[in-house]
């Protein structure tokens, strides 16, 4: 496994043989089993397969948060050693966004509720940093988690709008035994906030079984699900949402797919989840 901090390096070793495929697993860091269930799906389907560990500023609002975002990119190489990976991406913010840096990439209408309205410039940096990855790599395959829905969804519309010649691969989201889904962020939790953590999955599986029993209105779904996470107490709700899959407008009557989704702050970590419902 090759790893760089320098652009000009990982463009050498990605090119080395040219006609073989690639497949690239941007990342944050701090790697956990959603990360890993990623790479491994990578490795089934391309030839090589590059994995980029930055914790990328741009999509951070509050500086507070980027600080405390986890890190252990020793820990995280071995792992990706261990699953086979090629060549890895570690670069030094500067390299990313020297002094003069002045472009972002903005999407509009799907960026804007969820995750964009809860965090503004969030998606204007993950976009931003996503291209950028994208013409590094220049992957025929890039692989992202469920888990981050707007984000795929997002993403997808980016690689449509600006013409880049990569498939997206959106993955199912990978859950503790308890049911939590994985993030770098649930390393932040406090042991009690850990325990109530289960309160995202239980409020969607809650939901969906209100879904499956036959109930169509979309504000009893979120009502059912606004009462799960009040029952935890130490629980502080940013949003709960039940929209349309690929539009992320809200629904107030489900035809037959809905995405509901959640955000949840333990203290100062901030939690989200997913799950698609269809009849
Ligand atoms: O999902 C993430 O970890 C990040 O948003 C990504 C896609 C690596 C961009 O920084």
């Amino acid at each position: 496994m090759k790893v760089f901090s320098n652009i000009p390096d990982i463009r050498r070793q990605r090119w080395a043989e040219p006609l073989v495929t690639w497949g690239f697993v941007p990342t944050m860091g701090f790697l956990h089993e959603g990360h890993l269930s990623l790479v491994r799906r990578a490795r089934q389907e391309n030839d090589r397969v590059g994995v980029s560990i930055f914790v990328n500023p741009t999509q951070f609002n509050e500086p507070g948060d980027l600080a405390a975002y986890p890190r252990d990119t020793n820990r995280d190489l071995s792992l990706l050693k261990e699953e086979g990976v090629d060549l890895v991406w570690t670069p030094d913010p500067e390299i990313v966004y020297p002094p003069d840096y002045e472009t972002f990439v903005e999407i509009e209408k799907v960026a804007r509720p969820l995750e964009g309205a809860a965090r503004p410039g969030f998606f204007r940096g993950v976009a931003t940093v996503v291209a950028k990855l994208f013409n590094v790599f220049q992957p025929q395959r890039t692989y992202f988690g469920q888990k981050d829905a707007q984000q795929a969804v997002v993403i997808k519309r980016m690689v449509k709008d600006l013409n880049f010649n990569i498939e997206v691969v959106v993955c199912p989201t990978v859950r503790e035994a308890d049911g939590l889904a994985m993030s770098s962020r649930n390393a932040n939790l406090s042991p009690p906030a850990r325990q109530q953590a289960t309160c995202l999955y239980r409020a969607l599986l809650a939901a969906k079984d209100l879904f499956e029993q036959g109930e169509r209105d979309a504000e009893e779904l979120r009502a059912k699900m606004v009462a799960v996470i009040e029952s935890a107490d130490m629980a502080r709700l940013d949003y709960v949402s039940v929209a349309h899959p690929s539009a992320l407008e809200e629904l107030t009557v489900i035809e037959d797919r809905a995405l509901l989704s959640l955000a949840v702050f333990f203290d100062t970590v901030r939690l989200i989840d997913n799950m698609v419902v269809e009849s």
